[in-house]
């Protein structure tokens, strides 16, 4: 028998966003997802799309409590730009929106639940998508600064942890390279110029917080996802290094390194992709601190060098490497075969811990994903038997808990995610809550990974039976 414990005040509870969980109703804008679904309602998976989802709107205090029989001391969520704000050029706040999040956190807090509030994800309004192009323009950087800072002046005296983006790669990704986020662009030098532009309005929105001298602190959180080679070859380990370049160092190294590689800089004026900048913006960025990092993490990467000839007419990473799959890999078979790797835990860990000046972070997102059919049905003690998932979160936690050991600065783990929620154009394919969620009656029924997590959070610790590597 091996105990596994944790640091004192460790964060434990799940992270969310608001697009995912809220419903539209009352919403004074709409954001790309309400419209593109509106538009495209075949591109979501059965056709579902975010009015509806956990209806957060009206069940939060059902919900806080929900989160606090599971023992959570903290829980993420986001504000979403088109429900705060009225007037986007000005900031101007929505009032039944300023209601509603106040009384959201409000009820989380006085539950002992420390909320820690993002402001972005992947959720652009789609006037500005429509009228600007979204952070294709800086002068949207502008804006989600204005909105940053109605945020920090309405909430700032209650919220202790701020995050400006989550995983500010993934809307480059699937905006404009590989068409799963609106506006579904192909292309690789406005792509660049997304990233750095998104990059820009997280070092505004920063700027704009510590002016506003506020006692809380402000981080990002970011999904890395470690890149494994095929081979020890050089040409292997080179497919592995540039892939780590543009998926993990291109946004990591600006915002907690304080530089932009170099060689990031030299590859894309290679493809003609630099992004236009001015001395100004760089030392915005790479001048701005975090005061800690979020860590999301799934799945691991494996590459190899390239084989076949790249065929696209527009620039993606994939130009430098072809993804490879792992003959003796272990694989999830609940969700599209997706590789299994707890230790990809520990070397995230060992790599902040090393090349990133050990700053503090937590893991803002794990989750294991299931469907439906694969959890199974509500067992005779009302239950909904997930064991798989458990075992694997203990095979992960555990890495944690070794790195944590060897020195990572970790503070909290928040598994993704707390009620089955509405996942982008996946809609409710994959289920990953402590909580189904009955998309007919909105009912909420706990799963057996909450029980396990309700024990965890309150003991700071899980036992796990017999040896332990
Ligand atoms: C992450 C996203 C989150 C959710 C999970 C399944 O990449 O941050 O919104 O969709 O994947």
């Amino acid at each position: 028998m091996t105990i596994f414990a944790f640091p004192e005040k460790f964060l434990w509870g799940a992270a969310a966003s608001g697009p995912q969980t809220e419903g539209t109703e009352g919403k004074p804008h709409r954001s790309i997802w309400d419209s593109w679904h509106a538009h495209q309602p075949e591109r979501f998976f059965a056709g579902i799309g975010p009015e509806k989802v956990c209806e957060t709107l009206h069940k939060y205090q059902e919900d806080v409590a929900l989160m606090k029989n599971i023992g959570f001391n903290s829980f993420r969520t986001s504000i979403q730009w088109s429900r705060l704000i009225e007037d986007f050029e000005t900031g101007k706040p929505n009032e039944e929106a300023v209601r509603f999040y106040n009384n959201y956190f409000d009820e989380m807090i006085s539950n002992g639940i420390e909320p820690m509030i993002n402001l972005y994800h992947f959720d652009m309004p789609e006037e500005l998508q429509q009228r600007y192009g979204g952070f294709e323009s800086k002068h949207v950087t502008e804006l989600f600064s204005r909105f940053a800072t109605t945020a920090f002046q309405l909430f700032g005296h209650k919220i202790k942890y701020w995050i400006t983006f989550n995983e500010p790669i993934v809307p480059v990704e699937g905006g404009y390279l590989y068409d799963f986020h609106y506006p579904c662009k192909k292309d690789g030098k406005l792509a660049a110029q997304v990233a750095f532009n998104i990059m820009l309005a997280h070092a505004k929105a920063i700027k704009c917080y510590r002016e506003l001298a506020l006692t809380g602190e402000i981080g990002v959180v970011l999904n890395l996802t470690p890149t494994y080679t095929r081979s020890d070859s050089a040409a292997d380990k080179k497919a592995a290094w540039y892939a780590d370049l543009l998926f993990n160092r291109s946004f990591l190294d600006p915002l907690v390194r304080h530089q932009f590689p170099q060689e990031l800089c030299e590859l894309l004026a290679t493809h003609h992709c630099l992004p236009e900048m001015s001395k100004d913006e760089v030392m915005l960025i790479t001048d701005s601190r975090v005061d800690f990092l979020g860590v999301n993490y799934y799945v691991p990467r494996r590459v190899k060098a390239r084989e076949a000839e790249y065929t696209l007419d527009y620039f993606t990473p994939e130009y430098y490497f072809e993804n490879y799959i792992d003959p003796n890999g272990r694989f999830n078979p609940y969700r599209d075969n997706n590789e299994i790797l707890p230790q990809a835990i520990y070397d995230i860990a060992t790599n902040i811990r090393d090349n990133y000046g050990n700053i503090k972070w937590y893991l803002a997102e794990i989750g294991i994903a299931m469907d439906l059919e694969s959890e199974g049905p509500v067992q005779p003690d009302g239950v909904i038997d997930d064991s798989f998932r458990i075992a694997l979160m203990e095979e992960h936690l555990i890495q944690l808990h070794r790195a944590i050991g060897d020195g990572a600065n970790c503070f909290g783990v928040h598994q993704w995610t707390f009620i089955d929620n509405w996942s982008w154009i996946n809609a409710f394919k994959r289920r990953y809550g402590f909580y189904r969620l009955d998309l007919t009656t909105g009912k909420r029924q706990i799963k057996r990974n909450g029980l396990w997590f309700k024990s965890l959070a309150e003991n700071n610790q899980f036992i796990c039976e017999g040896p332990q590597s």
